[in-house]
């Protein structure tokens, strides 16, 4: 065993440090295996003092770190490169909850924590956790803070950046920084936690979070309908917020090229009458009358046509059902051939043009590429797949990403950069952005060893 393994051996003990090939394989590789890579070894610390510890160590020995959480990320942000010298520094076993406060509403967990175990915790309570994703059964709440990930109920409760009341984090040389407070109002100075958000563990490594929860809806309303064109699910869009104001949580997009594949590859069937487009809608209240008014809503839309047929949730099952036709979709196009994921944000009233001119770039220049469209309309964010056919990636990628900017979009929504879009988001953001972003990176990060080539490229940073 060499000097840094015996070292980190020492620190974390024989439970804490994988350096076996086979057992540190499902490290290596994210979850979309695009990015294989091979780490010195899995650091797996069980408390705040080992990771400072482990920190410490390695910035004294000049070792990176790539944190991971449930490596469910579709940026490939959470896996070492092939170099055999990056440590991967797995927060799984710090998977406790420490508390919840009902009356405060808040929860406070460790950043292994997978989200449906907080979830969980938080129903226990009559509280909920809105932050809710297809991979919440593995993802966990270091993850979703490092990725400040999306997800279906943006629409109502916002990015999870707006539910982290208080982090504690380890800086790149060990330093711990305690900052679990429950406060919903704290302007004490630099709202320093923010910078830790969404930057994907390249500036330090997340262990704890103060969550903040929601009142629990008591009754919920989902339902799947068929809509003619993505024009008409935004005049549906709209009809259900004049009515349903924000008890609607989450207002999906789905193509009906989505819908075959789910059926193709997990059997499943759609209740509603065939469609070019569909929308899942949910809505949430603690207060009655809540089906009444959404049958009323569906009404309305099917005498204006924006909506052609629809399916309402009679129980818990048929909902489960409902949203089973969203949440296989990511699994049934990897089954399907190789993709290429766009997580693209459109001003919401331009994404009607915007489909129109993205399809009609790909058919220039691009021929036989497939679109694999679904996303959370609701927040502008969609998912634009394309399945390509033999096509070079990066075409692909500049091909969808150029119409995104003659949009004012955004290349990333919600899925973060990690090294995926690296080379892209340098295109796509200007100097000045760019010259902030390092400024901020050699602030807190002078060495280079936390996440080398995640968000800013190796040669761009050190
Ligand atoms: P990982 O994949 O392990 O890591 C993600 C990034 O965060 C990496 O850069 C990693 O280095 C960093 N990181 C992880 N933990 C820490 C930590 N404790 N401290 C510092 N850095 C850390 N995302 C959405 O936003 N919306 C969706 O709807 C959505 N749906 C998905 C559906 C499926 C089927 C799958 C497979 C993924 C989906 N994702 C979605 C992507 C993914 O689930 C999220 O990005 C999630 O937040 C990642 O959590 P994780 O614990 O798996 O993080
Ligand atoms: C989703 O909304 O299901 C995801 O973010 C996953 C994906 O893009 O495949
Ligand atoms: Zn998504």
């Amino acid at each position: 065993m060499s000097d840094v393994l015996a070292g980190l051996y020492a620190i974390v003990g024989p439970k804490g440090l994988l350096t076996d090939q086979s057992e540190m394989a499902a490290y290596a590789i994210d979850w979309r295996k695009l990015f294989p890579g091979k780490p010195l070894a899995v650091a797996r610390p069980s408390t705040t003092a080992e990771v400072s510890a482990v920190m410490a160590f390695c910035h004294h020995h000049g070792v990176a770190v790539v944190p991971q959480g449930g490596n469910t990320g579709m940026a490939g942000g959470a896996v070492p490169d092939a170099s055999g010298r990056e440590l991967v520094l797995s927060l799984a076993r710090m998977n406790h909850v420490r508390g919840i406060d009902q009356v405060g509403m808040t929860l406070e967990a460790e950043s292994g924590v997978v989200l449906q175990t907080a979830q969980d915790a938080a129903l226990a309570v009559n509280r909920l956790l809105p932050i809710s994703l297809a991979a919440e059964g593995s993802a966990t709440i270091g993850g979703v803070i490092s990725t400040n990930a999306g997800g279906v109920n943006v629409l109502r409760y916002g990015m999870t950046r707006s539910m982290v009341l208080g982090l504690e984090v380890v800086l790149p040389d060990g330093l711990v920084v305690d900052g679990l407070r429950q406060l919903r109002k704290d302007n004490a100075g630099y709202d320093w936690k923010q910078i830790f958000i969404g930057t994907e563990g390249t500036l330090g490594i997340v262990t704890a979070a103060v969550l903040r929860l929601m009142p629990r809806p008591t009754q919920r309303v989902t339902a799947l309908v068929s809509v003619p064109d993505p024009q008409a699910a935004l005049d549906f869009l709209v009809l259900a917020q004049d009515n349903l104001g924000d008890t609607i949580s989450a207002f999906e997009l789905i193509s009906g090229f989505s819908i075959g594949l789910v059926h193709e590859h997990f059997g499943l069937s759609c209740p509603v009458s065939a469609g070019e487009w569909y929308v899942l809608i949910e809505a949430g209240a603690t207060i009655s009358g809540l089906r009444e008014a959404v049958e009323t809503v569906f009404e309305k839309a099917l005498g204006q046509g924006c909506v052609l047929d629809g399916a309402i949730a009679e129980s818990v099952q048929q909902a489960s059902d409902l949203w089973m036709l969203r949440e296989r979709i990511t699994e049934s196009e990897a089954k399907e051939s190789k993709s290429v994921k766009h997580d693209v944000s459109i001003p919401i009233p331009s994404i009607p043009q915007f489909l129109i001119d993205a399809g009609q770039a790909l058919e220039r220049h691009a021929n036989g590429t497939r679109v694999n469209c679904f996303g959370h309309l609701g927040d502008g964010n969609l998912h634009y797949n394309v399945l390509i056919a033999g096509h070079d990636a990066k075409d692909i990628n500049r091909i969808v990403h150029d119409v995104v900017d003659r949009f004012g979009g955004s290349i990333s929504a919600e899925h973060g950069i990690g090294q995926y879009r690296v080379d892209e988001l340098a295109l796509r953001r200007s100097e000045p952005e760019q010259v902030l972003a390092r400024m901020i990176k050699t602030a807190i990060d002078p060495v280079g060893l936390m996440n080398p080539g995640k968000i800013l490229s190796r040669r761009e940073f050190r």
